[in-house]
């Protein structure tokens, strides 16, 4: 089998996005549009990808590490020119090349295999893949001959109005013979409406010099989608949206509905979990196998463990256990860990706390820098005063404790094994285990006192 090479255009702007962020690291569920590219071609047997950077390239290089290449492109003239950068590594290698735009996320392994596999069988020096689509707007046509064969392509901008007629597009994803693509740059001028030297001129170039070129016609066009904008960022996400739903519901995840449910690329979910609408996983969250997640619950960077139930919650950066019960309206902050079989009820909120076994807070809390251990329950309405303005101290509640309604545990403050805090306490210091601690004014019953206040009746 002959060598193989990718090149990956990734130098532009993005003018049309209208970005602060550079065109291909604006993410589609969750990812950087390059990354996508990058994933994709790593299924592929290829013996060196190079990605060309231009704009924002210590960020393109930072984000897509060591799985590429880089040349740098230091002002962008055109795709053509951009290939162009990549001579230094390729040219002179014998080979196949496969050249694709950081901006068509959606592009699969499979269809770039299919696509080698004809221009490796029919032996060509160019090959490029193409779909249909009724609104070609944008993109560069595909003109064919009378005999069906490419001849060229024309961009969009220079193409005559009956050029623009065509619905054959150009998905700027292309396989070309190593030797002859640097070879055909060499010739590409910039004489065009834009000005650019365009790589599809490759094509021409090649044709007119007698080299086989075909065309692979995808079925799909959405695959090849090129995100230039932010309308076509929108769809690119709702294509890769479903992809990703199907895949979990295929794995044996349920989701109520995919249109409402939003999964990173990221994330991996068990078998039988159920997802409910306004599900909204990210970053790199695993979730186990049985658990119930939703309605309306947002869960970043977590683990979850198997059959725990998170309804109307939002969790970040955290560790969940096995059979939680969190929500609804919960909020479980960074740098939490949540035992098995905790329960996190409504209107509680956890920061950077440890949560052991069995333990809960069931109602309108708010644990903050604690250590809980395990069976350890939680009154409604407690609180740790974690903060005194400058500092974040620890609460400690050992196994066991009991902490009574709406207590504070002005920290630092250590609870000690199995104790009680009764209601309504303000604990300021330590109690040892298995006390009763009692920090409240004594109730004083003033009896007939009401018949004093009623003075002018
Ligand atoms: C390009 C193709 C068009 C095709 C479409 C498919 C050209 C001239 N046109 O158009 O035929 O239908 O893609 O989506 O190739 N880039 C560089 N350096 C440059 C210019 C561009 O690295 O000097 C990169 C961009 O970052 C981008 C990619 O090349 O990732 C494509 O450039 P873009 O300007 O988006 O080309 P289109 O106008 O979409
Ligand atoms: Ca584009």
């Amino acid at each position: 089998m002959n060598n193989r090479y990718a090149v990956i255009l990734a130098a532009g702007q993005g003018t049309r996005m209208k970005s602060k962020l550079y065109k291909v690291l604006h993410p589609v569920c969750g990812k950087p549009m390059v990354e996508h590219v990058v994933d994709e071609i790593s299924k592929l047997e290829i013996e060196s990808t190079v990605t060309v950077i231009g704009h924002g390239a210590d960020l393109v290089k930072s984000q897509l590490g060591d799985r590429s290449k880089y040349v740098l492109q230091e002002q962008q003239l055109g795709t053509a020119h951009a290939v162009m950068q990549a001579e230094d590594l390729l040219a002179g290698k014998e080979g196949t090349t496969l050249v694709i735009c950081g901006d068509t996320p959606l592009i699969r392994a499979e269809t770039m295999e299919l696509l080698v596999a004809q221009h490796e069988q029919r032996k060509a020096k160019a090959s490029i893949l193409t779909a249909y689509t009724e609104n070609p707007a944008g993109y560069g046509r595909i003109i064919r001959n009378s005999d069906g064969l490419v001849e060229k392509i024309v961009e969009h901008k220079d193409a005559t109005n009956e050029e623009r007629q065509v619905k054959e597009i150009n998905t700027g994803t292309y396989c070309f013979d190593n030797k002859a693509l640097f070879e055909a740059l060499k010739h590409v001028s910039n004489e065009n409406v834009q000005g650019e030297y365009y790589l599809p001129d490759v094509i021409e170039i090649l044709k007119k010099n007698n080299e086989t070129v075909t065309a692979y016609q995808t079925e799909d066009f959405s695959e090849t989608l090129g995100v230039n904008d932010r309308v076509a960022l929108s769809q690119a996400e709702a294509t890769m949206r479903k992809r990703i739903n199907e895949t979990h519901m295929r794995n044996g995840v349920t989701i109520i509905d995919p249109l409402n449910t939003y999964i990173s690329a990221g994330v991996s979910i068990g078998q039988d979990t159920v997802l409910y609408p306004g599900t909204i996983l990210s970053g790199e969250t695993k979730i186990g196998n049985e658990c119930v997640i939703g309605p309306n619950t947002e869960i970043k960077d977590c683990v979850v463990g198997d059959n725990t139930t998170i309804r109307q919650s939002a969790a970040y950066e955290s560790s969940i256990g096995a059979d939680v019960n969190i929500g609804p309206f919960a909020h479980i902050r960074p740098s939490s860990d949540i035992g098995d079989e905790v329960k996190i009820g409504n209107f509680v909120e956890i920061k950077k706390a440890v949560f052991g076994k069995g333990s809960k807070a069931s109602h309108l809390s708010y644990i903050g820098d604690a250590e809980v251990g395990s069976d350890v329950n939680i009154g409604c309405g407690s609180i740790t005063v974690n903060y005194d303005g400058k500092n974040k101290y620890l609460t400690k509640i050992e196994d066991g404790v009991f902490i009574g309604c709406n207590s504070n545990l002005v920290a630092p403050v250590t609870i000690g094994k199995g104790a009680y805090v009764a209601a309504g306490s303000t604990i300021t210091e330590d109690v040892p285990g298995e006390a009763l601690s009692v920090a409240r004014a004594r109730q004083v019953n003033k009896e007939n006192y009401v018949q004093h206040l009623k003075f002018n009746k």
